[in-house]
């Protein structure tokens, strides 16, 4: 894997997170190519990370083994229409929500190998969670894995059109816990705390809670129910967020989410 040539297309936010794991994991930065159409973001890029720039997206898939699709959904029509035909066996990665694989086949030709993929912003802490899906070959799905895992954890379905459930639950679940984390911090400094104090209280807690959730091998309702003794602080606070229907807002909260991710594909 240390030898592909990975190209970048589109050298926005979800890109420097990838390029910046990649590098960090050991890829060689002479081996990591990016175009943009702002060539103030390529120099950005390259002197950041030492990765290589190309001026088109031709240059750089010529120069690639796996080409990352990595701009907005919107400007992927485009991209694609410029890369057309591809020589060799490439493997194409989109990180672009609600873009279809049909819809990359159907515009790059059905042999090309495509990946979907639904990051989210923590890849930029290496702390990502990326969902893939391809029913490409195996040597395909093993270059997306090895893209992917530099950034956080992966999993992969077998099924596309959970990629709506996935984009409600993990691909936009990072702002869902910003919400929590802005209202706890709101709610500390109404009851009395300095707004630094607070913040980090929030910030230290979220991170505590977060590692004992992935660490400890214990379910969200065990390590919920360990907090909580009966007829304490703790459970005044669930009881209040079961009578303001927390449940039910936040089943609804990803119900449109995965709605709203359905209409725009
Ligand atoms: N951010 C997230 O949480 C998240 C999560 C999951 C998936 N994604 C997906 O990740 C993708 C990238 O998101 P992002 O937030 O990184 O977007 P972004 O910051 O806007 O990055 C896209 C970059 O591509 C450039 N670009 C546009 N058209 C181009 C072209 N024809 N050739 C080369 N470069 C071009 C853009 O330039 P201009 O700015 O000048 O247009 C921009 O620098 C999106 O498809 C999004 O759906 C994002």
């Amino acid at each position: 894997m240390r030898n592909l040539n990975i190209g970048f297309i589109g050298g926005g936010n979800m890109a420097e997170a990838l390029i910046a794991g990649l590098t960090a994991a050991g890829h060689a930065s002479g081996q990591v190519r990016v175009t943009d159409i702002s060539q103030g973001r390529l120099d950005a890029l390259q002197q950041q990370y030492g990765i290589g720039v190309s001026p088109d997206v031709a240059g750089l898939a010529a120069a690639s083994d796996v080409l990352l699709l990595a701009v907005k959904p919107q400007q992927i029509g485009p991209v694609l229409q410029e890369l057309g035909a591809l020589a060799g066996d490439k493997t194409v990665i989109s990180i672009a929500a609600g873009i279809s694989t049909a819809y990359i086949t159907g515009k790059l030709g059905d042999g090309v190998a495509v990946v979907r993929v639904m990051p989210n912003t923590p890849c930029l802490v290496g702390e990502g969670m990326s969902v893939l899906y391809s029913s490409a070959e195996p040597v395909h799905r093993e270059r997306a894995e090895y893209v992917l895992a530099a950034s956080g954890q992966t999993a992969w379905v077998d099924d596309e059109q959970l990629m709506h459930a996935v984009t409600a639950v993990s691909g936009s679940g990072p702002a869902y816990f910003f919400l929590l984390a802005e209202l706890m911090q709101a709610a500390g400094q109404s009851l009395g705390l300095p707004r630094d104090l607070s913040e980090k209280l929030v910030g230290q807690t979220a991170l505590g809670a977060a590692r004992m959730l992935t660490e400890s091998g214990k379910s969200a309702e065990l390590l919920r129910q360990q907090v909580t003794s009966p007829g304490g602080t703790t459970q005044a606070a669930l009881e209040a967020m079961f009578e303001g229907q927390l449940p039910e807002t936040v089943r609804n909260a990803l119900s449109a989410a995965a709605k709203r991710s359905r209409e725009l594909a």
